[in-house]
């Protein structure tokens, strides 16, 4: 049995990895070939109560007032969900010869604890040591926004926003993907302008993953 092929999709919040990861599971669907989609926070048990603590849903048991999660912790977290994910959902598809599509990695983690921790190199090399064992995908798209673009996207969702969606963390996150091959050396990186329309960036996209899958587009 061949494996299927993991591919990642990444980018600040409003980039539009949700849209593009659905768009392209249509596509390869379309093709007769079999793909599951998927998402980190996953929709297992550490997943279920990361998306808790992200929307502020959690109370803490006989503390007054609001408790800021600290981005160690939640780098703890994202790395369990990450191995969870991986056992339960991501390997048995791959191995079953079913790509993925997954909406946020461990790029995510290295990308936002680090910004919210500060900024520096040695938070950055603590979430990639904790993520050693993670699985390498076989193609991770980056869907390059400019900030103010997303913000304009996630201002017409609904739903109140996650504790990462200030700003100010966004235009730092930007910067942050825009160089984020340099932590990855050995992965297989390509950058999407998403600043274009929905179906010039599905275009785009598919031309890395035919190049992936060793066709023209
Ligand atoms: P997001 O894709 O925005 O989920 P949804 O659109 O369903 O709300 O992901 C939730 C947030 O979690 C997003 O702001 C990025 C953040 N995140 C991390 O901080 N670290 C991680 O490792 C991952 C996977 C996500």
């Amino acid at each position: 049995m061949i494996e299927g092929h993991f591919i990642v999709m990444e980018g600040i919040d409003g980039s539009g990895t949700t849209t593009h990861c659905a768009l392209l599971g249509d596509r390869l669907t379309a093709k007769g070939l079999p793909v599951h989609t998927t998402r980190e926070p996953s929709d297992g048990p550490v997943g279920v109560l990361i998306r808790q603590i992200l929307t502020g849903r959690v109370v803490v048991p006989g503390h007054r007032g609001t408790h800021a999660p600290s981005w160690a912790m939640m780098a703890t977290l994202f790395a369990a969900d990450r191995l969870d994910h991986l056992e339960a959902e991501i390997v048995p598809n791959l191995t079953d010869g079913v790509s993925i599509l997954c909406d946020r990695y461990d790029y995510s983690s290295v990308a936002y604890q680090t910004v919210s921790s500060g900024g520096g190199a040695e938070a950055a090399r603590w979430v990639r040591e904790l993520n050693r064992r993670a699985r390498r995908p076989d193609l991770t798209l980056v869907l390059d926004v400019d900030p103010e673009v997303a913000a304009g996207r996630r201002g017409s969702r609904s739903g109140s926003p996650e504790i990462y969606e200030t700003d100010v963390m966004q235009v730092e996150l930007a910067a942050f993907y825009s160089t984020i091959d340099e932590l990855f050396p050995d992965d297989r990186i390509r950058h999407i302008d998403a600043n274009r329309d929905i179906e010039g960036v599905a275009e785009a996209i598919w031309t890395e993953v035919a190049a992936l899958r060793g066709e023209s587009p």
